[in-house]
């Protein structure tokens, strides 16, 4: 018997390997959790009953159109909002109950952080440090030197503040959030503002925190960043999560379509064989520049259709090529991550900057 059997907290086939907090096999609890995470604004609910779980180490993109509810999830997660209902457990402990030993670990960036527009970009973190109960004085002004750097702002560190562009002042919120070692970076849109270099300057930052091992959750509602820069996501939609998962387990959620460039006189039998296979309505356009509309005696076609779970997209081609029909061009597509989350969010998100 072995010791799990005994202690009665035996893993049973089929059963997911957590503990009541979430831990995982390793005994790591997730950088963030919560259960039934809820709030109310009077009679309208903001965030209702999520579940999110963030893994230690991840790039975590948290996507949701405008309105959905992210900001106000991050403030419950960070304790500077109160929840309404549900349990949040971030680092292992219990928030806001633990909020003394969480935060320390803890850099975050949300919206309007508060800087003095009259003192500099480095007095401004020295004032902010200073009013971290847990930051070493002693270490404060190298500290300081160093997150400008990182983010870039070394050259800016003794202009005022109220001389920095919005994406400047942007770069110097997330400074703050690394004046400290931090276990976890929370970001709530780091790149509102930033122009297009400054996007992949705060891309790169964040990747190179992720590769010293902190748990970045970053929140944004532009699917094509999270795509670049994430390993897992989570979308809200007015308020409840709808997805959530690592990039590649939702890429793969996405319906597999089989896209062929066939050539017959027939265009009808090729449907035929098609519709006969993936039990489905195939998709036909003709090819451009091809007298080739369907009915007619002879051309190229592209069909498209989805396939079935199971049938091997090569027994397409065998039984098109079986029926006379030469095939062109052959190729298995899977929805796209955008077309996913315009299903689950009822809309679209933006996909450039
Ligand atoms: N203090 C508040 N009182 C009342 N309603 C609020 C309050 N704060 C937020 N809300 C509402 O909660 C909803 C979610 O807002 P939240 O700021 O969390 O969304 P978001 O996903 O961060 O949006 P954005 O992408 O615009 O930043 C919105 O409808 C907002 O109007
Ligand atoms: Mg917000």
């Amino acid at each position: 018997m072995t010791d799990a059997a005994e202690a009665g907290t035996a893993v049973r086939p089929g059963d997911r390997v957590t503990d009541a907090a979430g831990a995982d096999a390793a005994g790591a609890e997730p950088a963030i959790l919560t259960r039934g995470l809820t709030k109310r604004f009077g009679r309208s609910t903001v965030v209702n009953g999520v579940d999110l779980t963030v893994p230690r180490g991840s790039v975590f993109g948290f996507l949701g159109p405008n309105g959905s509810g992210k900001t106000t999830t991050i403030r419950m997660l960070l304790g500077l909002a109160g929840a309404t209902a549900g349990d949040i457990r971030v680092l292992g402990h219990e928030m806001p109950a633990r909020a003394a030993t969480v935060l320390p670990g803890v850099g975050a960036l949300i919206e309007g952080p508060g800087f003095y527009p009259y003192l500099s970009g480095a007095a401004n973190l020295r004032r902010l440090d200073a009013a971290d109960g847990f930051a070493p004085h002693a270490t404060r002004a190298a500290r300081v030197d160093r997150a400008l750097e990182r983010v870039g702002l070394g050259h800016a560190a003794g202009k005022k503040m109220r001389a920095y562009s919005l994406g400047m002042k942007q770069r110097l919120g997330i400074a703050n959030a690394l004046l400290a070692p931090r276990e976890l970076i929370v970001l709530d849109e780091p790149t509102n503002g930033l122009d297009p270099q400054g996007t992949r300057e705060v891309r790169s930052l964040i990747r190179s925190l992720a590769s010293e091992g902190t748990t970045v959750f970053v929140s944004s509602h532009l699917l094509s960043e999270i795509e670049q820069m994430c390993d897992h996501v989570a979308v809200m939609r007015a308020g409840r999560l709808v997805a959530q998962g690592s990039l590649d387990e939702l890429r793969s959620a996405g319906q597999a379509r089989v896209r062929l460039e066939v050539v017959t006189a027939d265009a009808a039998a090729a449907e035929a064989v098609l519709a006969r296979l993936t039990a489905g309505a195939p998709r036909i356009e003709s090819v451009p520049g091809i007298e080739s509309a369907p009915g007619s005696t002879g051309g190229e076609w592209m069909l498209g259709a989805a396939l079935p779970d199971g049938l091997p997209p090569e027994t397409i081609v065998s039984e098109l090529v079986a029926a006379g029909v030469r095939v062109r061009g052959f190729a298995v597509e899977r929805a796209s991550l955008e077309e996913l989350f315009v299903e689950l969010t009822g809309e679209g998100f933006d996909v450039v900057q």
